[in-house]
């Protein structure tokens, strides 16, 4: 499924993200950026050491990566050159600005993205595994932060991609993607 904002086209697919073919993508880390499972954990053994390598220096020079924000590292053997780490809110209930950290996430992205040239962008549906945040909830805030970016920077990636590993969760995409009349 896809529609086109401004300059960008948006597609949803199924899948894994280590084997998109993309300029960057997108990893739903931790503030220490050390590797995890779920997406994270996948990145890294298809990415390498390289990865691994390039977070330790993120952590010794800058001590980490905020919930919000995000960093830029190679991709080592993905087919990627670059891996953006983002750190989504852990879901407590909807009242502790999860909504805000969410979409501060693609928006903070997109901004990396934008800075390093990257015109292909693939994400995974970030915060709505491990982190627990709804996945319905959390596919509007996704689809809506980068609907407002692209609308709003005129240097916007070409194509931004959602990865999504299962059914439920392309569906609920999908789904946020028509309630927004996308
Ligand atoms: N490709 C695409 N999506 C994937 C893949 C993959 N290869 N593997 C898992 N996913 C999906 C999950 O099914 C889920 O829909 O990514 C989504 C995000 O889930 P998590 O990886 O658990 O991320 P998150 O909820 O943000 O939790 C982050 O998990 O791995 C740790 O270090 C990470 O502590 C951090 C936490």
């Amino acid at each position: 499924m896809q529609t086109q904002i401004v300059q960008t086209n948006l597609e949803l697919i199924q899948g894994d993200i280590t084997k998109a073919h993309v300029d960057a993508i997108v990893n739903a880390a931790n503030n220490a950026l050390v590797g995890g499972g779920g997406v994270d954990g996948a990145i890294r053994r298809a990415g390498g050491d390289v990865i691994e390598n390039a977070c330790a220096e993120i952590r010794s020079r800058e001590g980490g990566c905020p919930t919000g924000k995000a960093v830029i590292t190679t991709a080592g053997n993905l087919h990627a050159k670059y891996v953006i780490h983002t750190v989504g809110p852990v879901w407590e209930g909807g009242n502790s600005g999860e909504a805000e950290l969410l979409a501060s996430c693609y928006q903070e992205s997109l901004q990396l993205a934008v800075e390093n040239g990257v015109q292909s962008i693939a994400f995974p549906s970030i915060s709505t595994g491990i982190y627990g945040y709804p996945t319905e909830k959390a596919a509007l805030v996704a689809l809506t932060a980068v609907k407002d970016f692209s609308e709003q920077s005129s240097a916007a990636p070409a194509s931004v991609q959602f990865v999504l590993f299962d059914d439920a969760t392309y569906t609920c995409y999908e789904d946020a993607l028509r309630t927004l009349n996308l």
